[in-house]
């Protein structure tokens, strides 16, 4: 199943075009962005992720889609699904994950995106859960975890594989999402 656009109310979680490479470099260069990753990530890096997402589209029919706002910036960065590219004790698994540029933090964009993910990942994907894990101090991703209704149980934190070990940033922690407590949650919040 190849599943194109998703729209929300002011997004648009869409397949990436070429034009998108000048900002998402632009975001992926700006430290406040990357302070929870080991470093920032050069053009080059940048344009590799990008050829990476792409292909985990080709392949799955999912993946981070780009974002784009109805009314506004054609690109503010990615939100979206995709398989966890390493070996850890919760895997195989389908991670939620999203990166936006700065200006279009604290508006409520990554959230509206991410819950339009889940209900992806839930009623078409018909997936049993969805993971998501940053660095322990990442407090504004960890935020969003928690408003979308993942659950973090300290007994699952790990060292992420990508990581050296001694790395300040190689423990994280996982949260979960099961297909029953998603529809738990959403039970009189949301017409099926
Ligand atoms: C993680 C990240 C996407 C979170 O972005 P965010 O804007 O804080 O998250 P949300 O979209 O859930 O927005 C929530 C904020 O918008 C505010 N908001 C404003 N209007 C809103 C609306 N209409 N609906 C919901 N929230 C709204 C909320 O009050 C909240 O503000 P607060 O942070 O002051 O409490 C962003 O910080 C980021 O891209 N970080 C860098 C990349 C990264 O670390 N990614 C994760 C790696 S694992």
């Amino acid at each position: 199943m190849q599943i194109e656009t998703i729209e929300t109310e002011r997004l648009l979680l869409r397949p990436w075009r070429d034009a998108d490479l000048e900002p998402f470099a632009q975001l992926n260069a700006d430290a406040r962005v990357m302070e929870h990753f080991p470093r920032v990530a050069s053009r080059a890096e940048s344009q590799a992720l990008m050829a990476r997402i792409r292909g985990h589209f080709d392949r799955h029919g999912y993946g981070f889609w780009a974002v784009e706002l109805k009314r506004g910036d054609p690109f503010i960065g990615f939100v979206g699904l995709g398989t966890v590219p390493f070996d850890a004790h919760f895997t195989p698994a389908v991670e939620i994950g999203w990166r936006l540029a700065h200006a279009s933090w604290g508006r409520g964009y990554a959230g509206e995106a991410a819950r339009a993910a889940l209900r992806l990942a839930f009623l078409e994907l018909l997936l049993d859960e969805v993971v998501s894990f940053t660095v322990t101090a990442n407090r504004r991703s960890r935020a969003v975890m928690e408003r979308i209704g993942m659950r973090h149980a300290d007994v699952d934190d790990f060292d992420h594989p990508h990581v050296p070990a001694g790395h300040p940033m190689r423990r994280h922690v996982l949260y979960r999402l099961g297909r029953a407590e998603w529809r738990a949650l959403r039970a009189g919040v949301e017409d099926e």
